[in-house]
């Protein structure tokens, strides 16, 4: 039993950035579905809209920059006139995951992938939290990754930009724990979208966008602190943060953790890496 009131996703106005495709998507799809009323904000403002369109009357589809603050004030302002109501939920789903040995990253992708990863977060809770806080209650689901918890080669800078995100869903939880407003990170392992794109993880489990967009939902039920997906994936991390350091080298090897240098298909990554570096 949550202590949060609860929020019935029938007829509740949900806020989705990064949702033009992938997880975003996929969750705004199946929060359509739930009777929601769901607002989709990207980057991408023509892919937002026609994802929109499809999704029917109950979605909007608009431009958003999460890491510029005005640009997220606007989204937040013009959602809520469009739909006529206060934003209920907001799922902090945009983010950007270049790869590649950290002696070989440049500056400027280093700064991209903090800025959409952690400021586009705290901007989106800054703006939607006080709105929340007084009318005692809201949601925010954060969309983390294992990466937050796990670290891997070749994903240094985005795993410090996702353990970051675990922490301020943590920190931020705990201080409005009495206010009737919830914050929780999904967080899930590889999921089969154009960001993890070219990369054979080997061993590790990857899942659908729509396994993401299912636990997305729950949490609006549920409010739990962490969602890992799939569950066996998080309590693996969990178990493996008490293995150690030699063992867990060993482990390791066996289960090849470089993947994200080694194993990677540059013709079928280009197109992603081109589309975020071209952001920023
Ligand atoms: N795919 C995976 O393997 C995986 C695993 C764990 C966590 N995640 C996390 O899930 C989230 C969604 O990832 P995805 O796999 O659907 O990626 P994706 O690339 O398929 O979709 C991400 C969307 O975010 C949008 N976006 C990027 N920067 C933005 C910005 N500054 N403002 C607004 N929109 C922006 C993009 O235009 C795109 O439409 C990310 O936070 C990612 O880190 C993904």
């Amino acid at each position: 039993m949550s202590r949060y009131p609860t929020i019935d996703t029938d007829g509740a106005l949900v806020a989705v950035t990064g949702a033009a495709r992938g997880i975003g998507l996929a969750t705004a799809r199946a929060l359509v579905e739930r009777g929601a009323h769901v607002a989709l904000g990207d980057l991408d403002e023509a892919l937002a809209r026609d994802a929109a369109a499809d999704l029917g009357p109950r979605a909007s589809g608009h431009r958003l920059d999460v890491t510029d603050e005005d640009s997220f004030a606007a989204f937040l302002a013009a959602v809520e006139e469009h739909h006529d109501r206060p934003v209920d939920v907001l799922v902090n789903n945009a983010g950007v995951m270049p790869n590649g040995a950290f002696l070989e990253q440049d500056g400027r992708t280093d700064r991209l992938t903090m800025d959409v990863n952690v400021h586009g977060v705290i901007h989106g809770m800054r703006l939607v939290l006080p709105g929340m806080v007084e009318r005692g209650r809201g949601h925010v689901v954060n969309v983390a990754s294992l990466a937050g918890k796990f670290p891997l080669k070749g994903l240094a800078v985005y795993n410090a930009s996702k353990y970051a995100v675990v922490g301020l869903t943590a920190a931020t939880r705990l201080e409005l724990e009495d206010t009737g407003v919830s914050v929780s990170a999904v967080l899930p392992s590889a999921v089969r979208t154009e960001l993890s794109s070219g990369i054979d993880y080997g061993l590790l489990p990857d899942v659908e966008p729509e396994d993401i967009a299912a636990a997305v939902v729950a949490s609006i039920g549920h409010r739990r602190a962490e969602t890992a997906v799939p569950s066996y994936v998080g309590a693996a991390t969990t178990g493996a943060a008490l293995v150690p350091e030699s063992v867990m080298r060993r482990l390791r090897r066996l289960f090849g953790d470089d993947a994200a240098i080694t194993k990677v298909d540059d013709t079928a990554r280009r197109s992603y890496l081109d589309r975020i570096g071209a952001q920023g």
